[in-house]
């Protein structure tokens, strides 16, 4: 097998919650433990600017979101873990980069379109109504994040591939207008990624304001359990697992002999309070451990600090020479 490279990034917008954990951090924090791979982690700072401008929140969420990876164990030795803002080789081939990509393929994301989409459903004189160039941008700043370290292989979410269609389009255009120095990636949607759902039964999200956090303290995490929408069988009557949210957040957690024993407590007519009970205790018995590394790591941000700052010094020695590298194939190295 030849040896991959991985990469991806996390928005830093809001508190990490189960659906987060369970749908990218613990696959990214399995795969940085495959001795034969290379993976990069990072925060997605800019990112994050496009859609949260309260400086307060980005800097809270990053630190939040730094301290979850590793508090949940990332190893920051086997793999590379920065923040996007401390690599300045970034922003510079975004511009190289957005200089090799068509408007018109731009016009095409679904991100962008979406929001004109929502202005002119509220009759609004002005399609672009609200979306600023970085919303517009966003898949070249992508782009240059995933290009910059030659990833081979990016996992993401589904409402992410036509981002990476649009990546290896513009890695395409420059490797054939320039010469051949980016390497075309490809997108990795994981199928099996569980996805769960929220307090109120739709897909758990923060747009939803549905979430569970994940490192809230243990009496907040079983208030919210407590607060998970179920329906009004009595206790005594039997209970479907499927797309019951107890059952599925249970199941993204819990060993096989797990499920088998809490989906016979389902037949047998389990109440939702002891349902409900069982999965506090598996939440509990799985994040009280990491919640207090989480907890102590807040406290020391300088900890934190560091390790980002060394991740950073780790990534930049591949940014700088690709950048080199790139600055030369546009014409812009020393005379
Ligand atoms: N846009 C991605 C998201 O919201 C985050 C992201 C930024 C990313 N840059 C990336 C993911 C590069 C993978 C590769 O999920």
């Amino acid at each position: 097998m030849t040896k991959q490279t991985y990469l991806t990034g996390i928005t830093t917008t809001g508190t990490p919650h189960l659906g987060n954990f369970v749908g990218a951090i613990r696959p990214a924090i399995e795969a940085s433990r495959v001795a034969e791979n290379d993976s990069y982690y990072f925060l997605a700072d800019y990112h994050a600017l496009i859609n949260a401008q309260d400086p307060a929140s980005v800097r809270q969420s990053r630190q939040e979101i730094a301290a979850t990876w590793l508090a949940m164990g990332l190893d920051t030795e086997k793999s590379t873990f920065y923040r996007q803002s401390d690599i300045p080789e970034i922003p510079e081939l975004t511009w190289v980069l957005t200089c090799m990509t068509a408007k018109g393929l731009m016009n095409r994301a679904h991100a962008y379109k979406g929001v004109v989409q929502e202005n002119i459903d509220a009759g609004s004189q002005d399609p672009d109504k609200g979306i600023t160039m970085g919303l517009f941008n966003y898949p070249i700043l992508m782009s240059a994040d995933i290009l910059m370290f030659k990833a081979t292989k990016v996992p993401v979410g589904k409402d992410q591939v036509q981002h990476l269609e649009m990546c290896r389009d513009i890695a395409q255009r420059f490797n054939h207008h320039y010469k051949p120095l980016l390497v075309v990636p490809e997108v990795v949607v994981d199928k099996d990624a569980a996805l769960i759902t929220g307090l109120d039964g739709r897909k758990m999200s923060k747009s939803y304001k549905n979430t569970i956090p994940l490192f809230g303290t243990s009496k907040q995490l079983r208030k919210l359990i407590m607060k998970i929408k179920t329906n009004s069988l009595e206790p005594g009557e039997p209970k479907d697992p499927e797309g019951n949210t107890v059952f599925e957040i249970y199941q993204a957690f819990a060993s096989q002999s797990q499920v088998q024993a809490l989906r016979e407590d389902y037949a047998n007519g389990i109440s939702w309070g002891d349902a409900k009970q069982q999965l506090y205790e598996l939440l509990e018995s799985q994040l009280a451990e990491p919640r207090e590394k989480y907890n102590e790591l807040m406290a020391k941000p300088e900890e934190v600090e560091a390790v980002l700052q060394a991740g950073a010094a780790k990534a930049r020695v591949h940014s700088k020479e690709l950048m080199r590298q790139v600055r030369e194939a546009v014409g812009l190295s020393n005379l």
